[in-house]
């Protein structure tokens, strides 16, 4: 069975690397035809392009043989998938404003095959809230996102923008893609696809609390559980988004990544992930913080003699809960020192989630590698075995494609 691609190549300094993306599809044997932005073309050429897909490339909405042969809106339906490749700040704008000026975005508004947006950009331009505001509205619409890389630009600035390697996203469109041997069950492959179509918010890590520019109220998470989990469920084929707090761990493959330091930006951040079939809160998110942040760095002594005057967060989970949109399962954490069932149960139900997954932190649960959980539902606590955190997600995951499945079925 083939699978198609179709490639759309936007202006900016990373559409060279979209070259050896087309090199890795093919060699997959994937089918892959490309459109070309003019801006595009600028950075990389139509020849080039055709070459390495063996496709002749797309550039224009106003070639009439071109039309009359195949048609735009066709060619944008062929594919099991468009992904925009790299995916500018001007191009983002105008997928999210619904514009239709040139072949690739018309393209994008006619398709009825999913999206993948692979952004590029300047750090600035990635960090503006018009772009932030438009990869919002996006992912409303059903886009995947990939989160970028952070490092060196080639503008010279430092930090996120950059386009992921092309091995990664390749195996972020693999994902994607349509199971090769989907509907051949003496071929299944043994890899289970049970949250395939749903959408699942994960928060990990720490939140930072800033005191001033350089000292912030924090914690010992190392989001290793949230990740594991978000990856677990990427593997089981959902559409995962990973709102993190400040943690140094590597993006699973597959995932959404959204990076927040305070327990505010985390909340902004899942209420403009929804709708989400389950939402799993395991970010260790601080309970309160400065009540005014500094503008330059405190004196010692304004710590001392003063104090800091502390003001609760928002309690993301039970916000949540009781949100119109709430997704139809969510499972909240409960880490306490000593035997944490009990204050979980009530977490439960003041929060309004459906699980709580409890766990003692008196050892070195909050960096280590293993953890042993309590799962406390309705139907009262289920302790489970010390496990490795990667097994606990697995295991997690299994039961929220099971408890999804019920409900779909209710
Ligand atoms: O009340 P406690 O902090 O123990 O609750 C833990 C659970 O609530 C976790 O799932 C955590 O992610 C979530 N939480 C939250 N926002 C807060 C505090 C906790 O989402 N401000």
């Amino acid at each position: 069975m083939d699978r198609r691609i179709l490639l759309i190549i936007g202006g900016g300094i990373a559409a060279y690397k979209s070259c050896e993306l087309v090199r890795l599809l093919a060699r997959q044997g994937i089918a892959v035809t490309c459109v070309l932005t003019d801006a595009g073309a600028q950075f990389v050429t139509p020849m080039t392009l055709a070459t390495l897909s063996g496709n002749r490339v797309h550039t224009s909405l106003w070639d009439a043989g071109e039309e009359a042969e195949i048609g735009h809106i066709q060619l944008s339906r062929a594919a099991d998938l468009v992904v925009v490749c790299p995916a500018t700040a001007d191009l983002l704008a105008r997928m999210a404003g619904g514009l239709a000026g040139d072949l690739a975005t018309t393209l994008l508004l006619a398709t009825d095959t999913p999206v993948l947006a692979v952004p590029a950009m300047n750090v600035r331009m990635w960090q503006h809230p018009a772009t932030q505001r438009n990869l919002a509205t996006l992912r409303a619409d059903g886009v995947t996102v990939m989160e970028p890389d952070e490092g060196p630009m080639a503008c010279g600035e430092y930090g996120p923008g950059r386009l992921p390697e092309p091995e990664q996203i390749a195996a972020e469109i693999m994902r994607l893609l349509p199971d090769p041997l989907a509907g051949q069950p003496d071929f299944a492959p043994d890899r289970p696809r049970p949250l395939h179509g749903r959408h699942l918010l994960v928060t990990a890590g720490p939140t930072h609390e800033a005191i001033d520019p350089v000292r912030f109220i924090g914690n010992r998470s190392s989001g290793r559980q949230g990740f594991a989990i978000a990856a677990a469920a990427a593997e089981a084929g959902a559409r995962v988004t990973l709102v993190s707090g400040p943690v140094a761990l590597p993006t699973p493959v597959g995932v959404d990544r959204v990076d927040v330091e305070s327990a505010a930006e985390m909340q902004a951040a899942v209420i403009a992930a929804l709708p989400a079939d389950a939402a799993v809160m395991v970010a260790a998110v601080a309970d309160w913080r400065p009540a005014d942040a500094a503008a330059g760095k405190l004196p010692k002594s304004a710590l001392t003699d003063t104090g800091i005057r502390l003001q609760p967060n928002p309690d993301i989970l039970a916000d949540l809960g009781h949100h119109p949109q709430r997704p139809s399962l969510l499972v909240g954490f409960a880490a306490e020192t000593g035997d944490p069932r009990a204050s979980a149960a009530e977490k439960r139900a003041r929060k309004g989630a459906d699980w709580i997954v409890a766990n003692d932190v008196s050892g070195d649960v909050m960096g280590g590698t293993a953890n042993q959980i309590h799962l406390v539902t309705a139907n009262g606590a289920e302790s489970w075995p010390q496990l490795p955190k990667d097994e606990v997600a697995r295991r997690l995951v299994a039961r929220i494609a099971e408890a999804l499945d019920g409900r779909a079925h209710d």
